[in-house]
């Protein structure tokens, strides 16, 4: 199973956009089962799937040590573990019990039903960031590009390096996404400079546009929604470029 964490403690930086639209891309490309997990308590990924969220199934009982069903989707090959704002009332217990913080990797450990999964996370580097960096392989850092944006970069780096280096040495950068980009001055310049900061690790840019919002709105993916759109085809690349990284890393270890 592929395991995506898509992380960046810069709140508005598209990490939920990122995670719905890229299901779709990634779904169709892969034909793979997809498994969503909310780790945030605003649930805006959650509530991009989903017009009524299951209170009694959510993520939080992974951490609760319950039972949970992960919740279809309006497509047959995604589902999700969603979160309601009760996920927060998890933190303290966690800040008390580090055990608590592997339980979302213990449980995707055990499933056998999905190809990939892809974990949305809040926009803090605290006990749910933690909880999918322990369990994923891959990290996606999605950024806006607008002022202040790649500063903030280097601590997020700086925590996956950490956690590679204490508790999960399969983590690694997948890549840096420009994810609200335009024609302005500033976008561009930022844009060169994630580029030059991180060479091999830029991954291909996602534009401004009202249609994602408006694809919300109906709760499909810009895929789905506006499949002939130049983000949906932006999308696909991006897709394209984040499976063609991950085959090369598996066919650089299969070759020693
Ligand atoms: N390419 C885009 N074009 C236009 N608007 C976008 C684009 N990507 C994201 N947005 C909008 O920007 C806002 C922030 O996006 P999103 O909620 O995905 O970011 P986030 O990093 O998950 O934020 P939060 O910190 O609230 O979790 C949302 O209103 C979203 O609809
Ligand atoms: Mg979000």
């Amino acid at each position: 199973m592929i395991k995506i964490a898509v992380v960046q403690s810069k709140g508005g930086s598209s990490r939920s956009t990122t995670c719905f639209n890229l299901s779709t891309a990634l779904q169709r490309q892969t034909n793979g089962r997809l498994l969503m997990v909310d780790l945030d308590e605003q649930g805006s990924l959650s509530s991009s799937f989903l017009a009524t969220i299951p209170t009694d199934n959510t993520v939080l009982n992974i951490f609760e040590g319950k039972p949970v069903t992960p919740t279809p989707t309006y497509s047959s090959m995604i589902d999700i573990l969603p979160a309601t704002r009760e996920l927060g009332t998890i933190t303290a217990k966690a800040n008390a019990d580090f055990e608590i913080m592997y339980r979302l990797a213990d449980f995707l450990d055990g499933q056998t039903t999905y190809d990939m999964v892809i974990i949305d996370t809040p926009p803090s580097i605290g006990h749910f960031t933690m909880s999918a960096l322990v369990a994923a392989e891959w990290v996606l850092v999605p950024v806006s590009t607008q002022i202040y944006s790649v500063q903030v970069l280097d601590d997020v780096l700086d925590v996956m390096m950490k956690v590679k280096k204490r508790i999960n040495s399969k983590l690694r950068l997948l890549g840096v996404i420009p994810s609200i980009t335009d024609r302005t001055v500033v976008s561009r310049q930022i844009q060169n400079e994630l580029t030059s900061k991180f060479n091999g690790h830029t991954l291909p840019s996602i534009s401004r546009t009202v249609k994602i919002e408006e694809s919300h709105i109906h709760r499909k993916t810009v895929l789905d929604h506006f499949p002939s759109s130049v983000v949906a085809i932006e999308y696909i690349t991006l897709a394209s470029a984040i499976l063609e990284r991950i085959k090369k890393d598996t066919e650089g270890k299969a070759n020693g």
